[in-house]
């Protein structure tokens, strides 16, 4: 670590310690600039920049985040006395305050009177408020680790990642806090984490702590957030930054349907492929908290971290305190490159493991084909049925445990009904199989039903408020995550099952919100809420270790957990409980903004919806299905007609046929489905060689205008053939003027085109 004292008279000198120059794609430049002149950082992505100053009074100020460049932007800053505005006792001089200097960490106590990111106070005396000044930074090889809670991965070999860690100090308190800068320059991402550090002899609690933030110092911006309920997530909306502040957040214990933790600042005018635009993505689970302010100034602060609210962690001496990493990424040419850059880093620098890169079994789920009301016999079935439509997986969903007929019943008890299973999961697993289907499995881990064996046991395991009525979920209570006995517990448990059943896959589940927020285990319960995610991610750790090659999906009641967080875990997430085809172009299209498609989990089910009662055509609900990498059905297919059958072994061809593109292609959004009439999406190879472009009629205006799709990405100035039509399109025209879609269309119809490149 390089140490200074803080120079009154000037920028703070800095030692040189850039990283190496380093060359990708014909670029030449250095991830990590430390200018000892300017008292600059500098972290360089291929195509971006960021920017951050030690000011004369050691203060850490930001600077910029946009296009690529070289130099010092502290020009941006302007000093005026601004009439009423304080200052530190040091700092005699009515032009400067920390009210109107674009931080980059903003804190409570000197001055910052706008959101803060981070408010401490003193145990001992309950005093509110610090100074934290610049102290020293360190440049690190490759992308740094937080251990127990996820964050983004570097390749060391391939990445050129680079970590930069600045570090503040408060006198007073004794209090390091260090601010980890990743930089991952291949994939135009800047990550950040936050570590508090107690130096000094007495406790500390930390108030509020939010990792991220930007100060622009002007713009005209609009915010993007993703609302959503049960059955309807990640809805997206978008508005102008007026002055006061937008705040979304978590307060469910879950990062939750209602809104997801991935917020966008563009300018106003931004559109899928032009304009600026900035993000930022929770690498956390539970209650979070982002906003935008536009402050008096017309200046504006973009933030994200976790959710003050029945929140307060004690540091003590010694001891540290690390908010969760949030992924940044900037774009110059709109909204799609944006997903595009954060799809990438999701899909191969957050999801690890042995499927991260493979394309995933397709699956039949017995959830929508017969709920609570199945056996081993009737699942046998619906496997034979399966196999003869080449489905690859059958997946036994909620009610094979304790007598779980109904949602009232034996979570926690994860031992089998083996009078309804007709023997052991190990058994059940083995019929499967020999019919030639892999075998997967359901879990909801973190939840206890009060007629559970378990809960009679020990129901101080269960999150309950001394003398308070309970609130139930789903008529479930939550488990004490935050303690290791609970989870050695369930781990036990589902060991049980798992080390002698063939179990190629596992559905994690978590159906209710955490609403009473009381630990046995602990006097203070202002930490319960971020040590229970700390306790999923351990156990989900555990599971994930001892069963590596277990595909596991995520699922929060369809999506309620979608968050970069569980990512880290789960490679792929239920997207939602609603399987309406047409609901769901809006849900994975607004779900698509900030996650690869990669990840979702979109299944054909039966028709009328049982959620909507709206009938779709098999076709469709097979082509909205395969937007996402975890394609699969739900419903009883032993009673499809032939004819659907048919089309069911057509549609699992065609779905192999378009995996890889789907798993590993660019996506692009080409007409969003908010337009009412069509919605139509894209996969483009990397290479270009192929595209797979997708379309769906939403409604059918009398005598209509014939609906143009319009492809991108192709590689430019060479033809691509489609497979369904067998027509030579060049690409510039398609690019440009794009295709009609046949000229009489059918409300709920869908098509797919499968362009390959004709080479030369
Ligand atoms: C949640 C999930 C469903 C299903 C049920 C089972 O609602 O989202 O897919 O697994 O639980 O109870």
């Amino acid at each position: 670590m390089v140490e200074h004292e803080c120079k009154r008279d000037g920028a703070v000198p800095l030692d040189d310690a850039s990283t190496t120059e380093v060359t990708l794609q014909d670029c030449r430049f250095t991830p990590i600039v430390v200018n000892q002149q300017d008292a600059t950082f500098t972290l360089h992505t291929l195509h971006t920049a960021y920017q951050m100053c030690v000011d004369r009074y050691g203060y850490l100020i930001h600077l910029y985040y946009g296009p690529r460049t070289e130099g010092t932007m502290n020009y941006v800053l302007n000093f005026c006395d601004r009439g009423q505005a304080s200052q530190p006792e040091r700092v005699n001089d009515r032009t400067y305050s920390l009210d109107s200097l674009p931080q980059e960490f903003s804190f409570q106590g000197m001055g910052d009177l706008r959101n803060p990111m981070f408010v401490v106070r003193e145990a001992t005396t309950g005093a509110y408020g610090c100074d934290l000044q610049y102290r020293g930074y360190e440049v690190i090889d490759g992308k740094y680790g937080l251990p127990g809670l996820p964050a983004v991965y570097s390749d060391d070999a391939k990445d050129m990642a680079q970590t930069l860690k600045v570090i503040l100090h408060d006198e007073r308190l004794d209090m390091d806090v260090e601010l980890l800068y990743g930089v991952m320059p291949t994939y135009d991402v800047i990550t950040r984490a936050v570590r508090v550090v107690n130096k000094g002899g007495a406790t500390i609690e930390v108030k509020r702590l939010h990792t991220a933030s930007i100060d622009f110092m002007h713009g005209d911006f609009d915010v993007m957030t993703f609302f959503g309920r049960h059955g309807m997530e990640r809805m997206p909306t978008r508005a102008r930054i007026e002055h006061g502040s937008f705040s979304i957040m978590s307060r469910r214990g879950e990062s939750s349907h209602q809104y997801n933790p991935f917020m966008i600042v563009c300018d106003y005018d931004a559109t899928e492929s032009a304009g600026q635009a900035w993000s930022m993505s929770f690498v956390y689970s539970g209650n979070f908290y982002a906003a935008v302010e536009k402050d008096q100034f017309d200046q504006v602060r973009m933030q994200m971290g976790l959710n003050d609210e029945l929140f307060s962690y004690p540091v003590a001496p010694g001891e540290a305190f690390v908010g969760p990493e949030v992924i940044m990424t900037y774009s110059n040419e709109g909204l799609g490159l944006l997903s595009q850059n954060l799809h990438r880093v999701i899909r191969q620098r957050v999801c690890r493991g042995y499927w991260r890169d493979r394309v995933r079994p397709v699956l039949i789920n017995s959830w929508e084909a017969s709920y609570f009301d199945f056996t081993g016999d009737s699942l046998v079935e619906l496997a034979k049925k399966a196999k003869e439509c080449g489905i690859e997986l059958l997946v036994m969903d909620d009610g094979w445990f304790g007598h779980r007929d109904d949602d009232m019943s034996s979570l926690g008890d994860w031992y089998p009904n083996k009078k309804k299973l007709g023997g052991t999961v190990a058994e059940l697993a083995k019929r499967v199989n020999d019919v030639g289907l892999e075998f997967g499995i359901w879990y909801e881990p973190e939840m206890i039903s009060e007629d559970s064996d378990l809960y009679r046991a020990h129901p101080d395991w269960a999150l309950t408020v001394p003398g308070k009525p309970k609130v139930l979920g789903r008529h479930q209570l939550v488990l004490d995550m935050s303690r290791k006995e609970v989870r050695d517990n369930i781990f036990q448990q589902m060991c049980g099952v798992l080390d002698d059943a063939n179990v190629a896959y596992l559905k994690w589940d978590c159906n209710r919100s955490l609403i009473d927020i009381y630990s046995r285990d602990t006097s203070d319960q202002g930490r319960v809420l971020y040590d229970y995610v700390l306790g999923l991610y351990d156990l989900l750790e555990r599971v994930h270790e001892r069963y590596p090659e277990m595909l596991i999906e995520g699922c929060a009641g369809g999506g309620g957990r979608f968050d970069a967080g569980m990512l880290y875990y789960t490679p792929q997430i239920w997207t939602s409980d609603t399987t309406d085809a047409i609901n769901r172009l809006t849900i994975q299209a607004g779900t698509s903004f900030g996650y690869p498609t990669s990840t979702m989990g979109c299944h054909v089910s039966e028709v009328p919806n049982a959620i909507t009662r709206r009938s779709t055509p098999l076709f469709t609900r097979g082509t909205v299905a395969m937007m996402g990498g975890g394609f699969g059905y739900e419903l009883d297919i032993t009673k499809l007609p032939d004819e659907e059958i048919d089309l069911i072994k057509q549609q699992v061809g065609a779905y192999h046929e378009t995996a890889e593109l789907v798993m590993n292609g660019r996506f692009y959004r080409l007409v969003p489905p908010e337009t009412n009439r069509l919605s139509a999406w894209e996969f483009v190879a990397d290479d270009g060689s192929e595209a797979l472009v997708s379309a769906v009629i939403i409604d059918v205006h009398g005598y209509g205008v014939a609906s143009y799709v319009v492809p991108r990405g192709l590689t430019p100035d060479s033809s691509y053939v489609c497979k369904e039509t067998g027509v030579i399109y060049p690409s510039n025209a398609l690019m440009s003027v794009g295709f009609p879609l046949a000229p009489i269309v059918v409300p709920y119809e869908s098509y797919q085109f499968h362009f390959k490149r004709v080479e030369a």
